[in-house]
């Protein structure tokens, strides 16, 4: 699965890291070629004023003095002197090294006296200076390196390779000037870092403004729009995803879901009508049945009959039942404040008849205080109803159903039949579901029924065994 913010947030990381990683090397590098370039404009300065005042004195000698060797070279009074006069020249710049060689490459003087009489011919930048006419200079990093005041160690240094030309032009050999930038070149080792945590704080914060910011509220009304999605189901409709503030890219898959919920929509209401009509058509022909039955000689047969009739009517009443609840604008929806312990005394006094008939009691116990509970009157009373039909037509005759009131907004119904026994206690709960052997004339729609109820007003109902055997189905409301 592509996590396009993570991916997103973590690949602009390394863009941006790399961005200034190389800023930082392109300035280091172009620091660097000034810091040559400028070595070795001073460099040629100093080699001028160098060669000003020697050549008067010792060009003739460094002209002539091609055909001697090392020892011989370094021996000669010239060499001290030229030392001398370099050493003075060099004073207080920071110069660590001069060489002269002739045309053909040989070392006739060096500050360092070991390098005298060193052929040099072979080298590329001295070759190229002689040839051209032009300086070269290069950087090195030298570990040790033996200077005018001995040895020095770790030196970033600039050589550079400067012509010797007199007024006609022609090139007569070349000096080599060693200058120590080490303190500059650490300098911008120190600036190209700084630079770097300057950029970096910078464009970190852009980062976290673009990344933290810019994008994790682009994304907000995805994650909205999932969120409410989420809570969309059969009986939500009329929910829709937001499109405010979705990002352009994402518009189109919402709104075509949104479009496709419609037709959802349509098709699931025209179910829910047909359901209600069907139920609805199905009692009139059931009256009418009713009525013609009573006309029959035949009692016996009519009261059998009769029985079945009203079975099915309850079962189609059930039906309507459903489908009400089930509707778009069901009165379920209008949840108000109601007291249940009134509407327990309602229900009960409506069924005590029909429980004493049967050689059945009922009974409520408990708080005598009203019971302030989220629900809806109408709604509640039908569940009620639901529960104690049930509890009276398991309990045997001469028990009785017990309807226990608690404060907290909870109501017991106790019998004392054959109770549910523990793996029915989801099923009971389903849509037609009936226990094994059940006779009596339902459809199973009943606790279904009772369920969707009580979870309208975001209750909940369950069923265990009574102390003494039988069932006990418990309603809990939200107290208010
Ligand atoms: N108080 C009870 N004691 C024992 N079994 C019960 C009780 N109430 C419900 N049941 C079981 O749950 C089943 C489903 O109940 P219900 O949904 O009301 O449908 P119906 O009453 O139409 O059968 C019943 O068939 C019965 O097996
Ligand atoms: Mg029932």
């Amino acid at each position: 699965m592509l996590r396009i913010y993570r991916y997103l947030a973590l690949a602009s990381a390394v863009v941006l890291l790399l961005a200034l990683a190389m800023v930082a090397w392109f300035y280091h590098q172009h620091a660097v070629l000034n810091l040559v370039e400028i070595s070795t404009k001073h460099n040629v300065g100093l080699n001028r004023v160098m060669l000003n005042t020697l050549w008067s004195k010792y060009g003739d000698y460094l002209i002539s003095a091609r055909d001697l060797d090392g020892p011989t070279l370094r021996a000669r009074p010239e060499t001290r002197e030229i030392h001398e006069t370099i050493k003075e020249l060099s004073a207080g710049v920071n110069v660590l090294k001069v060489k002269i060689y002739n045309r053909d490459g040989l070392t006739i003087f060096s500050s360092d006296p070991a390098q005298i009489g060193e052929d040099y011919s072979g080298r590329a930048a001295f070759m190229a200076a002689v040839r051209d006419g032009e300086p070269s200079s290069a950087l090195t990093f030298r570990d040790r390196f033996s200077a005018f005041s001995g040895e020095v160690f770790q030196r970033d240094i600039v050589e550079t390779y400067v012509p010797i030309s007199i007024e006609d032009g022609d090139i007569l050999g070349a000096f080599e000037v060693y200058t120590d930038v080490t303190d500059i070149k650490q300098r911008i080792a120190r600036t190209t870092f700084n630079m770097l945590i300057g950029l970096f704080a910078i464009f970190g914060a852009l980062y976290g403004v673009l990344v933290f910011g810019i994008m994790r509220r682009a994304i907000a009304p995805i994650r909205r729009a999932s969120n409410q999605a989420a809570k969309i189901g059969p009986r939500s409709s009329g929910v829709r995803l937001p499109t405010s503030g979705m990002p352009w890219e994402v518009l189109p898959l919402v709104t075509a879901v949104n479009l496709a919920l419609d037709r959802l929509d349509r098709a699931l209401d025209a179910q829910r009508r047909f359901a209600a009509d069907s139920a609805h058509e199905l009692l009139t022909p059931l009256a009418v049945l009713g009525a013609h039955l009573d006309t029959l000689n035949e009692k016996k047969v009519a009261t059998a009959l009769r029985q079945d009739v009203d079975a099915m009517t309850d079962v189609v009443h059930q039906l309507l039942d459903l489908a009400e609840l089930e509707s778009e604008g069901s009165v379920i929806n209008e949840t108000e404040t109601v007291d249940l312990r009134e509407i327990c005394v309602e229900v009960i006094t409506m069924l005590a008849p029909l429980a004493v008939r049967d050689g059945k009691q009922l009974a409520l116990s408990g708080t005598e205080d009203m019971i302030m509970v989220k629900a809806n009157a109408r709604m509640l009373h039908r569940a009620l109803r639901n529960l104690i039909e049930n509890a009276t037509a398991h309990t045997p005759p001469g028990t009785r159903v017990e309807i226990q009131l608690d404060e907290e907004g909870v109501v017991r119904v106790t019998d004392q039949g054959p109770g549910v026994p523990p793996e029915g206690r989801d099923a009971v709960f389903h849509r037609f579901w009936r226990g094994d052997g059940e006779t009596g004339s339902g459809a199973g729609l009943g606790l279904s029924i009772v369920k969707r109820i009580v979870e309208s007003f975001d209750g909940s109902v369950t069923v265990s065994d009574a102390p003494g055997g039988g069932a006990c189905f418990t309603i809990y409301l939200v107290k208010i």
